[in-house]
């Protein structure tokens, strides 16, 4: 079936402040396409399998998922890429033949961010805060990567042991110690909900850590946390949520259109004019 104009969208709870959209409809007009990109509210588990199948029968060419569906995303789909199942997580779902194909482009998305970055890894040493949703991608992005050395450190220790056991090559770290050891770390990288809008401060001091070192905050809201302006008054090198989400964002519109944005740091200084107007 064609519909036209083309369905995409992103589908989440909450969603009204996902930047997907802006940032789709910026690459559907780029490319002239006959395209819509929607976000939608998946409520609950069954309201976001319900939506999906919808979705699907309507003729939708795919869509992005968010948090907090995206386990049920990798559940519900009829065939799941091996990198997605490693990681347990889909953020991106292609209708195609009636069936549902389910993909994880989130540690790409932060791969490639950091390349397009030109930051130059100096020590193949990691420290990742946070064993949340965020994770595993970005655990598997460091070792594809090549760091050879990752310490996951999270307030709830079980949880860091059970996804460093999952992914593999990760060391799980108490919370005490989270900030002991940073003479030797090349990157620092909070994946906690510490330093969002509405949540504690992260707590964390980056005493000791080389200044060659990067430190990168996936959280877009506020786009300069704390930890980064910390970091930046000791000139690290400093990557913010947004490059990720642009990134990550790239092979799912080339998935569903087939064409590839080329435009990945001019639309994350688009994204980053759009947030400071609105913030
Ligand atoms: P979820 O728990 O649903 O996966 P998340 O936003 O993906 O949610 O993850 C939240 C992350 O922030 C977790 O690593 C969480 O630590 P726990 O696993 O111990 O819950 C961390 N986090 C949230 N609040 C925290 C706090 N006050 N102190 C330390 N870590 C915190």
């Amino acid at each position: 079936m064609v519909t036209s104009p083309m369905q995409v969208g992103v589908i989440g709870h909450p969603i009204g402040q996902s930047l997907s959209p802006l940032l789709h409809t910026r690459w559907i007009k780029a490319f002239d396409l006959d395209a819509v990109y929607t976000a939608i509210d998946g409520k609950d588990p069954e309201t976001f399998r319900h939506i999906v199948k919808d979705c699907l029968a309507k003729g939708w060419k795919g869509l992005n998922v968010t948090i907090p569906f995206k386990a049920d995303a990798l559940a519900m789909a009829d065939h799941v890429t091996p990198r997605a199942k490693a990681i347990g997580a889909v953020n991106l779902l292609i209708f195609r033949g009636g069936k549902i194909y389910g993909d994880n482009t989130d540690a790409a998305g932060f791969q490639d961010a950091l390349t397009a970055s030109k930051w130059a890894m100096t020590l193949p040493s990691a420290r990742v805060l946070g064993a949340g949703g965020a994770a595993p991608a970005i655990l598997t992005a460091l070792k594809d990567m090549g760091f050879t050395d990752i310490s996951l450190t999270n307030r709830t220790l079980e949880r860091a042991e059970n996804v460093a056991h999952r992914i593999g090559g990760v060391t799980p770290l108490a919370w005490e110690d989270r900030d002991q050891g940073l003479e030797a770390i090349g990157v620092v990288v909070n994946t906690t909900s510490l330093g969002m809008v509405g949540q504690p401060p992260l707590d964390f001091s980056l005493n000791g850590l080389p200044e060659t070192s990067a430190v990168i905050d996936i959280i877009t809201t506020p786009l300069q946390t704390m930890l980064l302006q910390t970091a930046e008054e000791r000139a690290h090198f400093t990557m913010k949520g947004l490059p990720m989400l642009v990134y990550q964002a790239i092979p799912s519109f080339e998935a569903w259109f087939g064409l590839k944005p080329a435009d990945g740091e001019d639309a994350v200084a688009f994204l980053t004019r759009e947030k400071t107007a609105s913030p």
